[in-house]
């Protein structure tokens, strides 16, 4: 089966692809019937690589920009990466909690920058984690994941989503109500029409003096420029791994001491990204078989 991918994925997994090309996909160029098996990391399908396109195994479990709704009106199926990538998104949600919260890079930047000159016996405090709330936007698999280990941290978790369920993880709480009471806000909800610029400037300015709030999702489910003068007002501090535009990160961003940004690592680690491969492989092996595929996504 032609698998066209648009680069090389991680892991010897990639390897058993047989009949394979690798090219971006600003490189394809009129249309082409000959590719059964197309492989993204959450990227727009172009219409002239439809005409003979059976699978979209989207690398990442996040597929909002591939077009699904219409891939699947076409009858191409659509795949995806759960699972895999969940602790290695939650420890990097954690490390951005962790930095922001006691001001680990802002300290970096003074060590480097030979500013450490005495003790901060008295000054540079930053607020202690252990006893204070966490809320968790999104309870799936990578916010269970945060929540497991925010009990380490003896922190109470609140949490929010569409569907309310009976858990030990945390206790449910309307958006807003969330965003009023928790110390550290996280957000783990797939990019969809609801989710998108869910958190708003009404609902930013919920948000406690001095809170922390974490983006290990998708940028464009915060409303980025209130995001931004929300953040440029030192009201409150952020841990941000997305952003709406990516790789741009707005310029005002860059000179804020209260803001700690990464460039989308959250599924970073090489384990995950191998297990991703894996499942990528995995599914276009069965597409081949004709067995059922193994993570289809419901558009
Ligand atoms: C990226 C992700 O796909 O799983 C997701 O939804 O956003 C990530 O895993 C990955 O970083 C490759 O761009």
């Amino acid at each position: 089966m032609k698998v066209l991918a648009t680069r090389r994925y991680p892991g010897p997994a990639f390897e058993e692809l047989r009949d394979l090309e690798v090219r971006a996909l600003r490189e394809v160029q009129g249309a082409r019937s000959d590719v059964e098996a197309l492989v993204v990391a959450n990227e727009p399908v172009p219409a002239d690589l439809l005409p003979g396109l059976r699978l979209v195994a989207n690398f990442g479990v996040g597929y909002d920009r591939v077009g699904a709704e219409e891939l699947r009106r076409r009858g191409v199926a659509v795949t995806n990466t759960p699972g895999v990538l969940d602790a290695a998104t939650a420890d990097l949600t954690w490390a951005l909690i962790l930095a922001v919260r006691r001001r680990v890079v802002e300290g970096d930047l003074r060590v480097r920058g030979g500013e450490w000159t005495g003790s901060w016996a008295d000054g540079f405090l930053a607020e202690e984690l252990t006893g204070s709330t966490l809320g968790i936007v999104g309870l799936g698999r990578i916010g269970q994941a945060v929540a497991r280990r925010a009990h380490g941290f003896e922190l109470r978790v609140l949490y929010t989503q569409r569907h309310r369920v009976e858990t030990e993880l945390g206790e449910y709480r309307e958006l807003d109500d969330l965003l009023t009471e928790a110390d550290v806000v996280t957000i783990h909800a797939p990019l969809t029409p609801e989710t998108r610029e869910l958190i708003d400037a009404r609902r930013l300015a919920l948000l406690k003096d001095g809170a922390c709030l974490v983006n290990t999702a998708r940028g464009e489910i915060m409303d980025e420029p209130a995001l931004v003068a929300e953040l440029a007002s030192a009201r409150i501090r952020a841990g941000l791994d997305v952003f709406a535009h990516e790789p741009q990160v707005p310029e005002e961003l860059l000179s804020l001491p209260n803001v700690v940004l990464t460039p989308h690592l959250g599924s970073g680690t090489r384990q995950a990204r191998e297990a991703m491969t894996r499942l990528v492989v995995d599914n276009i092996l069965a597409l081949e078989r004709g067995d059922p595929l193994v993570t289809p996504v419901d558009a």
